[in-house]
């Protein structure tokens, strides 16, 4: 919800550098103008339900949908009454023609090792998967927790649950076992898909062990199915887990797609919010597909010998959507890497993108700041001459930051799209159209077609040029959460009520004088720590589950590698002192309960935390106090203003 401080957003950014798209880069692209773009844009707003429908019908449908859009605000229905599959729709509609050779995934994993399949051998793999997902009991409906490293099977193990109907919830190999199970919980998920382990930097990430510890709590869980990856040692509970091994290759490929409602639930997959419990996003068939594959035309001008690599982790949504669902919808050849950038050294991507000559090269900020410090000289080890456009997601990029990648990765050749999407938006929602829209580095520039977003005062008035405000989307768009998981009032309340009649996003965002959109971060309490998303609530939770603890803030502090790093305010039960041992204490605390990516990078003990009359954390104040803001606001509300003195000369000891 938009807090007061929302209100006053102001924007400090001067960038005036412009992009044109290059010539010969437009000559070929899907959309190859600003007037063809504009064209577009004017089709979908004239007439989104037809625009949409058209834009569907890209898509294989069993049966034919009727009505395009059901607008129960805030509910939506879309292509009511078709009836899909996504499975179908990223397989077996490629396997009547020249795709059916065509490698569907290039797979290359943290030690070398390297795997390619066809579509043909990706659908027999699913068929399988799916053939032993049904012998397991499960069913159309029932919810399947995904939990394992970035290997072929974990996208196998998605579509094998499209294929019939199951709803994955896939979880973050780096999310700790707490993280796992309260997932599993809240998802009620019947079956775990997981394996022994996982390659990161050369270690071995103890998935199993992990999954071992979390089924203490899960009642829910009936079967686990184990692949072998790195081959640990593991525990097997009989009756309880089967080897993938043993279990998939033996069943027979062929397993009939079911034939679901457009609104057929997919997948949910938890984000942070404002609270401490993660939200189960929902989303639903039909209308999320049309998104990604429409996006992988407009905003990543796929062509049939693209080879494509998206760097996420199948366990955000960025991987759900750009690594399997458009990818494979569009027909594509997706390069799929499990481990990390600079394993066994600094130039890991760079030889990847040269030895599969990938043209598609789509990542976050975060990594794009850790190569600068890494320096030139590893990337100009590797021939990147394959690549023609380059894509960012995930938190603003820095304009130079920006402009490092365009020269040095993409040798000021290749167009840079910056995508704005959230986990809840399913699908892209802000970026340029590389073959159309000039870019000016650091700005997402301008809406996709059928996108209402604007940019408005807290009473939904649109704001002028260059002036802060909050982002909005006026209208529904297919690829949008459903709901929340068994929550329908967290979504109505977390989306649909601060703007009258609109969604909100969370983001505050200024449309500068060309009406190019600059996003600038979230306003609620929820920080970005390399391009994931935390809710303070959760970490502040985390922490309050120590015995020492009695009270917590946390808030973002910039940081120049991470976008922002997490500073934690604790108070401590009965007075106890803080001193270095229960620093390192409460940062592994969070570690296990939330995942290292939670880890908060200082610890300020402090007796009372600044408040407001009403009891609020002053979140505004505590955020300068932790950037080290000497010119610090208005703090007369304070309940104790000797608070904010001792907590700015609270030593780190
Ligand atoms: C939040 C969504 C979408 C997949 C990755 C993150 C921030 C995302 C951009 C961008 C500026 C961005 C926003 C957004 N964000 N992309 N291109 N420019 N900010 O998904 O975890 O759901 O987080 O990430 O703050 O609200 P997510």
């Amino acid at each position: 919800m938009p807090s007061t401080e929302a209100t006053h957003i102001d924007s400090t950014l001067t960038e005036s550098r412009k992009f044109p798209p290059p010539a010969d880069f437009s000559a070929r692209a899907w959309v190859k103008s600003l007037d063809e773009y504009n064209a577009i844009c004017k089709r979908a707003d004239a007439d989104p339900e037809a625009f949409w429908a058209e834009c569907a019908r890209g898509l294989y449908w069993f049966k034919p949908f009727g009505k395009t859009l059901e607008w129960n605000f805030p509910h939506a229905k879309w292509f009511v009454g078709g009836t899909i599959n996504a499975a179908y729709n990223c397989l077996d509609r490629h396997l009547d023609g020249p795709r059916r050779n065509k490698a569907a995934l290039i797979w290359e994993g943290e030690p070398g090792d390297s795997r390619v399949l066809t579509y043909q051998m990706l659908a027999d793999e699913v068929g399988r998967c799916a053939n032993a997902l049904k012998s397991l009991g499960v069913k159309d409906g029932d919810r399947v927790a995904i939990y394992m490293p970035l290997v072929p099977e974990a996208a196998i193990a998605m579509l094998a649950c499209a294929r019939i109907g199951a709803i994955h919830s896939v979880v973050f190999g780096g999310f700790s076992s707490e993280a796992l199970a309260d997932r599993i919980n809240d998802a009620e998920a019947k079956v775990c898909i997981t394996a022994d382990g996982g390659w990161r930097r050369g270690q071995i990430v103890e998935l199993k062990n992990n999954v071992d510890e979390a089924l203490k709590k899960c009642p829910s869980i009936r079967k686990v199915l184990v692949l072998k990856r790195v081959g640990n040692k593991v525990e097997m509970r009989k009756g309880r887990d089967l080897w993938w091994d043993e279990l998939v290759p033996a069943q027979s490929p062929r397993c009939e797609a079911a034939a679901l409602d457009a609104e057929h639930p997919l997948y949910t997959l938890y984000t942070s919010g404002t609270t401490g419990k993660p939200k189960g996003v929902v989303h639903t068939t039909g209308g999320y597909l049309t998104h990604v594959l429409m996006t992988m035309k407009w905003v990543f001008d796929l062509k049939e010998d693209d080879i494509y690599w998206c760097t996420a982790d199948i366990g955000w949504v960025t991987g759900h959507s750009y690594t399997v669902y458009g990818p494979l919808a569009a027909g594509a050849t997706v390069l799929m890497y499990e481990g990390a950038p600079n394993f066994p050294e600094n130039d890991r991507f760079w030889q990847i993108i040269a030895k599969y000559h990938v043209s598609i090269f789509y990542t976050a900020p975060t990594a794009i700041r850790t190569f600068i410090k890494w320096g030139d000289a590893w990337v100009k080890k590797h021939d990147l001459s394959s690549l023609r456009l380059l894509g960012s997601v995930g938190e603003p990029i820095n304009p130079e930051a920006w402009m490092w990648y365009r020269k040095v990765i993409g040798g000021e050749r290749c167009p840079i799209v910056d995508t704005w999407w959230q986990t809840e938006t399913g699908g892209i929602m802000i970026s340029p159209m590389p073959g159309a829209i000039a870019t000016k580095p650091g700005s997402a520039t301008l809406a996709l077609p059928g996108i209402a977003a604007d940019v408005v005062t807290r009473e939904g008035k649109s704001v002028g040029a260059n002036q802060g405000g909050l982002l909005i989307v006026r209208k529904p768009w297919p690829g949008m959460l459903r709901t929340i998981y068994r929550d329908p009032e967290r979504y109505k309340n977390n989306y649909f009520v601060q703007i009258d009649g609109a969604y909100f996003t969370g983001d505050g965002a200024r449309r500068d004088q060309d009406g190019y959109l600059w996003i600038m971060g979230r306003v609620d309490d929820v920080i970005n720590v390399s391009g994931h998303r935390l809710g303070t609530m959760e970490i502040e939770s985390a922490l309050v589950s120590h015995a020492a603890v009695a009270e917590a803030a946390c808030v973002g502090r910039p940081d120049e590698m991470k976008g922002q790093a997490v500073v934690a305010f604790v108070t401590l039960e009965g007075g106890r002192k803080g001193d270095g041992r229960l620093r390192d204490e409460l940062r592994a605390h969070v570690v296990k309960e939330i995942g290292a990516l939670a880890r908060p990078d200082d610890v300020r003990f402090t007796e009372a935390l600044p408040k407001t009359r009403s009891g609020k954390i002053m979140r505004r104040l505590l955020r300068q106090i932790a950037s080290g803001d000497e010119t610090l606001g208005d703090t007369t509300t304070l309940e104790d203003l000797s608070v904010l003195a001792k907590l700015r000369d609270d030593e780190q000891g």
